[in-house]
């Protein structure tokens, strides 16, 4: 294993030699890999006064998955990031084939990373397996996994069974999992969402099944996360197999939420809403979520979707993360997503500030910027964000009589949107960076984020009748860095 892994190490640091990235679309301000390929966010979590965010990794390729790593950075605001060095490679009998997606949790000066081993096995029914594991940090940097993994082998939830979330409430700890069943009444496969307690973070018990698609609800259920908020509780997942319906789950696969009660005592989940889509966007998946020293339930996602070929692909990188957003939950059980305000730290200079008349046009600087507006809510609006391709101009729309905002980046299956009303002005906040942009209207009661790919400097034009009380534009800083160094060189300096 150890000739192994330094025969790995030191392929690594060759190709990062010869890695050329070429950053006309990598993000400014979002968290990218270094290069390679870049999935899930893992292992949320804070040591040390900083957080640490891991990520599904590919260090081999940015063409393709691969066989997952565990990539890592750390940040002392969620808004620069340093790149650390890989936390876990797949090197055990029972990950050899994929370190999958799993969360954190810190105790007594310890990280504890629990995640899911995959093994394929090509050619056979079924064709892999996936068990659970942990591993533990005692520096925030190096990993040791446990001699005794893995700790959960789910026989009886085999093959899909994955990506645990744990958390601890009093004594216990708890870990949500993401699973497929055969459902007999319907002869189909159905996702669903179960629970395991351990007193020891150690040794496992199954205690229930949080929620299952009745068939509505997809054939597999990734990356659940359970907590507590406002007084509810929230399944937040990211289900696969969806039909689209109307302007609904228009994307490969959904990430969104059931808000409901739960029991401690009996381990029984008793939703009160439907699933809900959690971003209208193209792009936004395997969200996973903390509770931070400052008790904020902040929610990051993977800035992408599984089989979209992104330009990146080409330019030595793929996947970014979204900018973290506080959670909030609405008296009617609607999640509430508010940018975090340590994202003003990457502010750069004001780019335009008051009022601004119908066919106003603010030339962005190195294709990053931030944009705040305000607008009477009986009028309509349109923000035209445009470069010197067609192909990537975004077109962001408000209609009042409808009540309804879109976001359109052009080409095929260009279109998303939603239903919505402002409830005072229209408030509309937009983040553009490089390849991305991210739509917060209102006070973050829809979000929507996509990724688009401009050449060229990016302008933003407020078209046709679109008169605005007030306009505020800002530039962005650099707070990730493109590394041509596997982790050598670390985040943009303040
Ligand atoms: C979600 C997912 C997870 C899995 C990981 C593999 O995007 O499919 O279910 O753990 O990606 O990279």
């Amino acid at each position: 294993m150890m000739a192994a892994k330094r025969f790995f190490i030191f392929f690594l640091l060759s190709y990062s030699v010869a890695a050329s990235v070429n950053d006309r679309y990598y993000p400014r301000y979002h968290l990218a890999p270094p290069f390679g390929w870049m999935n899930d966010p893992n292992g949320f979590s804070e040591y040390n006064n900083e957080y640490h965010l891991f990520y599904q990794y590919n260090p081999n390729s940015s063409l393709e998955p691969g066989i997952a790593h565990w990539g890592h950075a750390k940040s002392k605001d969620l808004v620069y990031w340093e790149h650390l060095p890989i936390a876990m490679y797949p090197d055990e009998w029972y990950d050899r084939t994929g370190v999958f997606s799993g969360s954190a949790i810190v105790e007594d000066d310890k990280m504890y990373l629990f995640y899911t081993g995959n093994v394929n096995f090509p050619g056979q029914t079924p064709d892999h397996q996936q068990y659970q594991a942990l591993a533990i940090s005692t520096d925030g940097v190096n990993v040791r996994k446990l001699a005794s993994n893995p700790i959960i082998n789910g026989t009886e939830f085999q093959p899909d069974f994955r990506d645990p979330k744990v958390w601890k409430h009093g004594s216990t700890y708890y870990m949500v999992l993401g699973n497929s069943f055969h459902d007999e009444d319907s002869n189909s496969t159905l996702g669903r969402a179960l629970l395991y307690t351990s007193k020891d973070k150690e040794n496992w018990t199954f205690a229930s099944i949080l929620d299952e698609s009745d068939g509505s609800l997809g054939y597999m259920w990734e990356c659940p996360d359970f907590f507590e908020l406002d007084g509810r509780f929230v399944l937040l997942f990211s289900p696969q197999g969806i039909a689209p319906s109307g302007d609904k789950y228009r994307n490969l696969y959904q990430t969104g939420y059931i808000v409901g009660d739960f029991d401690y005592r009996t381990n029984i989940f008793t939703p009160k809403t439907d699933f809900i889509e959690l971003d209208h966007g193209h792009d936004y998946y395997a969200t996973q979520t903390i509770l931070d020293r400052f008790k904020r339930r902040i929610v990051i996602a993977w800035f992408d979707m599984w089989e979209q070929k992104y330009p990146e692909e080409r330019d030595g990188w793929t996947g970014q993360m979204t900018i973290p957003r506080v959670l909030s939950l609405t008296r009617d059980n609607r999640l509430i997503q508010k940018p975090i305000k340590e994202a003003s730290v990457a502010r750069g200079s004001s780019l335009f500030s008051g009022k601004a008349r119908a066919g106003t046009v603010v030339t962005l600087e190195d294709k990053a910027g931030e944009i705040n507006i305000r607008a009477p809510k009986n009028k309509n609006l349109e923000i035209l964000i445009e470069s010197s391709n067609e192909t990537s101009k975004v077109i962001v729309t408000y209609d009042y009589k409808k009540g309804q905002v879109t976001l359109d980046r052009g080409g095929k299956d260009g279109i998303r949107r939603t239903k919505w009303r402002p409830n005072g002005k229209l408030k509309l906040r937009a983040y553009i960076d490089a390849s991305s942009i991210e739509l917060f209207f209102g006070d973050g009661e829809v979000t929507f984020s996509s990724r688009f790919f401009p050449d060229g400097p990016v302008k933003l034009r407020l078209s046709g009748k679109s008169d605005v009380e007030s306009m505020k534009v800002y530039g962005m800083k650099r707070t990730v860095s493109v590394d041509h160094s596997n982790g050598e060189e670390n985040g943009g300096s303040k």
